[in-house]
C-alpha cells in the first residue's frame, strides 16, 4: 500500500532520532522512497552517514547549499513528496511550525510546502505539558497537521509521562492512514468520540461509561478508506487512532467548539456519549462536607452537538450521523431521535444488560435512514465500523 510513495523525512534534534533510523528501514522495506532532511540539532544525535546509508539517498541539511539549490531548490524539495514526516518533532521545531518561522532548511520546507504534514512529537513530559507547547499543539492541529503519538512511558531523561516518540511501526501505521487511497480520498469527515467530563468542582466531575471504542473504530475505518478525519474526543479509555487530526476536549461545550472549528466537513459522525447536563456553575474550590447538609447541585443543559450540526444554517455537513443507545423500544426511539435531532442517519443499538453489548466487543445495530430501517447482524465492533464507513463512502458521491 505504501509502495512507490515518496516521503520527505525531517529528523529533529532529540534522543528519539535513533528510532527514526529504524523508521527509515521500515519504510524502505515497504517500498517507500525516503528523502531525509537532518537538522543541525538532529545531527548531534544521528550521523548524516547512517541516515543516508539507510535511506539510500543524499541527506539534505543546509538551506544555503548552492549545489542543492542548483539540483533541487528548497521549494521544489518541499513539494516533491506525497507526505512530509517530522520525526522526532521537538518542542522547538513545533514552536517554529506554529509560528511560521523559516530560519533553517527544515522550518523553511515546512512553511513552503503544500503537502500534508505528519509529526511524531518527542520531548520531555514537562515540555510537552507546558502551556506554550499545548498552545502550539492546538495551532498545529488547527492547521491540519497530523499527529502520530506521543506515547506515555519512560523517557530517556528518567521521567515518565506523555512525550515519548511513537514507535516506528506506529508511525508507519499513521503514514499508511495519511496516504490511504480509497473511495473517501479527499473527503473531510468529523468524528466525535468518548465521554465528556463536566466539572462539579476542581476534583469531581459528571461523566458516563463510554470507552470511546466504537468512535475510534469508526475513525480508523474511515481513514482506511482514505478520508481526512478530524477526531474530536473526550477523555476516552482507548488510545486515539493514528493518522487523524486529533482534538482532545473535556466538556460538551469544548467538544461543540472544536466541531464548529472543524467545519466545513463532508460528513459528521457523532459517536460521543456527551453528558446531557453540566453544573450551572462549577465550584472553583473543592466542595467540603459540612454539618449543614448535602450540597445543592444545580444543573444546566449542555448543547446538543448532533442537533447543532444537523441544523447548521451555514455549514451543515452533507451527511450527519448520530447514535442512539437505547434500552427499550429501540426502533421507535431511534426513528423519533432521527427526526428530533434532524440528522440523516441514526445507528441504534440495544444496550440493555441482556445483550452484553455495553463494554463488549460485539454490536448489533439498526441503521435508520430516511428510507427505512435495516437490522445488521451481530458482529465485531470493528466490522460495524468498516460497514458503516463503506456505507458513508457509497452515500457521498465520488469526488474528482
Ligand atoms: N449527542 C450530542 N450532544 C449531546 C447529546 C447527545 O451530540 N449533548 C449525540 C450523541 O453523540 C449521539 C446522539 O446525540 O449521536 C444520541 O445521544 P443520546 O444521548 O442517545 O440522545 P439524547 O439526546 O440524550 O436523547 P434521550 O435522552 O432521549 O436518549
Amino acid at each position: 500500500m505504501l509502495a512507490s510513495k515518496r516521503i520527505l523525512l525531517i529528523i529533529g534534534g532529540g534522543i528519539a532520532a535513533f528510532k527514526t533510523l529504524d523508521l527509515i528501514r521500515r519504510l524502505g522495506e515497504r517500498g517507500v522512497t525516503v528523502t531525509p532532511v537532518l537538522t543541525h540539532a538532529g545531527a548531534e544525535f544521528v550521523t548524516p552517514l547512517s541516515v543516508s546509508a539507510l535511506a539510500g539517498r543524499k541527506v539534505f541539511t543546509d538551506l544555503f547549499d548552492l549545489t542543492d539549490e542548483a539540483e533541487m531548490g528548497h521549494i521544489e524539495l518541499s513539494r516533491s513528496a506525497d507526505l512530509i514526516v517530522v520525526a522526532p518533532a521537538t518542542a522547538d521545531l513545533m514552536a517554529k511550525m506554529a509560528q511560521g518561522q523559516a530560519d533553517d532548511l527544515a522550518s523553511t520546507l515546512l512553511l513552503a510546502t503544500d503537502t500534508p504534514v505528519l509529526i511524531a512529537p518527542a520531548m520531555n513530559v514537562r515540555m510537552w505539558q507546558h502551556p506554550a507547547t499545548q498552545r502550539n499543539i492546538a495551532t498545529l492541529q488547527g492547521d491540519g497537521i497530523i499527529f502520530a503519538g506521543p506515547n506515555d512511558g519512560d523517557m530517556a531523561c528518567g521521567e515518565h509521562g506523555p512525550g515519548r516518540m511513537a514507535e516506528p511501526l506506529e508511525i508507519v501505521a499513521a503514514i499508511e492512514a495519511a496516504l490511504a487511497d480509497g473511495p473517501l480520498k479527499s473527503r473531510r469527515i468529523l468524528v466525535t468520540s468518548g465521554p465528556t467530563h463536566e466539572p462539579i468542582d476542581p476534583v469531581r466531575y459528571i461523566a458516563n461509561r463510554s470507552s470511546g471504542a466504537q468512535g475510534t473504530a469508526i475513525a480508523r475505518a474511515l481513514t482506511a478508506l482514505g478520508a481526512d478525519v478530524v477526531f474530536v474526543t473526550g477523555p476516552a479509555d482507548v488510545p486515539p487512532p493514528e493518522g487523524v487530526v486529533l482534538h482532545r476536549v473535556e466538556t460538551a461545550r469544548e467538544m461543540l467548539a472544536a466541531c464548529e472549528v472543524a467545519l466545513p466537513v463532508d460528513a459528521a459522525i457523532c459517536a460521543a456519549a456527551v453528558a446531557d447536563w453540566r453544573m450551572a456553575s462549577a465550584a472553583s474550590s473543592k466542595l467540603k462536607k459540612t454539618a449543614g447538609g448535602l450540597p445543592q447541585l444545580e444543573f444546566a443543559e449542555n448543547p446538543d452537538i448532533l442537533a447543532t450540526l444537523s441544523q447548521h444554517t451555514q455549514n451543515r455537513p452533507g451527511l450527519v450521523i448520530g447514535f442512539a443507545a437505547e434500552t427499550d423500544d429501540l426502533e421507535a426511539n431511534a426513528v423519533a431521535k432521527r427526526l428530533r435531532k434532524g440528522c440523516d442517519w441514526i445507528v441504534a443499538n440495544d444496550v440493555s444488560e441482556a445483550t452484553g453489548i455495553m463494554g463488549g466487543s460485539e454490536n448489533a445495530v439498526l441503521l435508520v435512514t430516511d428510507t427505512g430501517t435495516e437490522a445488521w447482524p451481530r458482529m465485531a465492533k470493528d466490522r460495524v465500523a468498516a460497514r458503516l464507513a463503506q456505507r458513508i463512502a457509497d452515500a457521498l458521491a465520488p469526488k474528482v
